[in-house]
Formats: structure tokens, sequence, C-alpha cells
């Protein structure tokens, strides 16, 4: 069975979403319209008829070049003491959806959006997650994310390139 990922819209069912953890919960029932409108985040939802099943977030941030892995850093001009890249701060599939790979399409849907801003409207050298608790690591670890001494995570943009070119 598949599913739409669409844009946040106003006439979505929010308020029943359940992926077992209270902060990525609360965050579409109740933040997720107030980002929107503040431009804090892109938000796309995978919907069941207009029942929000699944949800990933977007937004532009920026990573200091002593974190990301060398072989990546000696390959980026010294004056960019800051890496332009984008910020995947939430991604969650509702509990009686999960196992069906709903969350591995959302993830591939996160990458191909970022990949195609990166190459047509803001630079973007990297997707960067940072990941919840240890099962959200595991889950990224799965899909070749590298820990950052940060504690966040990072896939290159030329990683994911190589998935859609
Ligand atoms: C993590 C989450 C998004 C996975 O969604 P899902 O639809 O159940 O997972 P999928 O069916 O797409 O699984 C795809 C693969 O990832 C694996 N996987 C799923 N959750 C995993 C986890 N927590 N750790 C390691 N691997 C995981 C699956 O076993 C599957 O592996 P396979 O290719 O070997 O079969 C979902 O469980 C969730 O919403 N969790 C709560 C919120 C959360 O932790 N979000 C992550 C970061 S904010």
């Amino acid at each position: 069975m598949s599913y739409p990922i669409l844009p946040l819209q106003s006439g979505f069912n929010k308020k029943d979403f359940c992926c077992g953890k209270d902060m990525l919960d609360n965050y579409i029932q109740k933040q997720a319209s107030q980002d929107l409108k503040r431009r804090l985040s892109a938000i796309f939802a995978m919907v069941d008829d207009s029942r929000v099943i699944g949800y990933y977030t977007l937004s532009s941030t920026s990573v200091s070049r002593e974190l990301v892995p060398e072989d990546v850093q000696k390959k980026m001009p010294p004056s960019y003491h800051d890496l332009p890249a984008t910020l995947l701060g939430r991604l969650a599939v509702d509990q009686n959806y999960k196992g069906q790979r709903l969350g591995e399409y959302l993830l591939m849907d996160a990458l191909k959006v970022a990949f195609d801003a990166s190459e047509k409207h803001i630079g973007s050298m990297a997707l960067i997650v940072d990941p919840l608790d240890e099962d959200a690591e595991a889950f990224y670890t799965k899909y070749d994310f590298i820990k950052l001494d940060s504690g966040k995570m990072f896939l290159p943009m030329q990683t994911i390139a190589a998935l859609f070119k």
C-alpha cells in the first residue's frame, strides 16, 4: 500500500498521530502549524486519506567545518568556517503503520527533496540529523549517516546525489 507524502495542510488530521515518542507526537499535534507559519520548518506529511501517519521536517542549518569527517573537510575551501547543510529535524511513523518500510520511504523522500533543493535552489553540502535517542541513531546508522562529535549525524550530499543521478 502506498501513501502520498504532501506538504502539511491545515485540513489534515494530526491529533491521532502516535509514534510512541511524546516529543514527536506533541510536535505534530501542537507545534507544527506554528512552525510552518513562522517558516522555521518545511513539514511533509504522509497521509492515509487525510490522517497523518508519518511526517518529516526540513530546515536550513550549518555545520562547523571542524566537525565534519576529515576527508570531507579537506575538499572544502578554508574560507568556509560554517558549511551550509539541511537539517532533517524530525521523522516519525505512527505506531499502527510501523514495519511497512514507511520510515524508509519518508527518509528517501526527504533525501530527494534536500538533494533537489541543493541542485536547483540553495546550497547544502550534507543532510544533518540530531537523533532523539539510541533507537533513532540505530535507524540512521542503517542508512550510512556518520556520527559527529557533536552527537549529530551527517550524510554528505555527494553520497545522496549518487542515489538520484
Ligand atoms: C524509526 C522509525 C521512523 C522507523 O519507521 P518504520 O516504518 O517502522 O521502519 P521501516 O519499516 O521503514 O524500516 C526500514 C528498515 O529500518 C529498520 N529499522 C526500523 N527502526 C529501526 C531502529 N529503531 N533501529 C534500527 N533499525 C531500524 C527496519 O528493521 C528495516 O530494516 P531492514 O531493511 O533490515 O528490513 C519509526 O519506528 C519511528 O517513528 N520511531 C519513533 C520516532 C523516531 O525515533 N524517529 C527517528 C528520529 S527523530
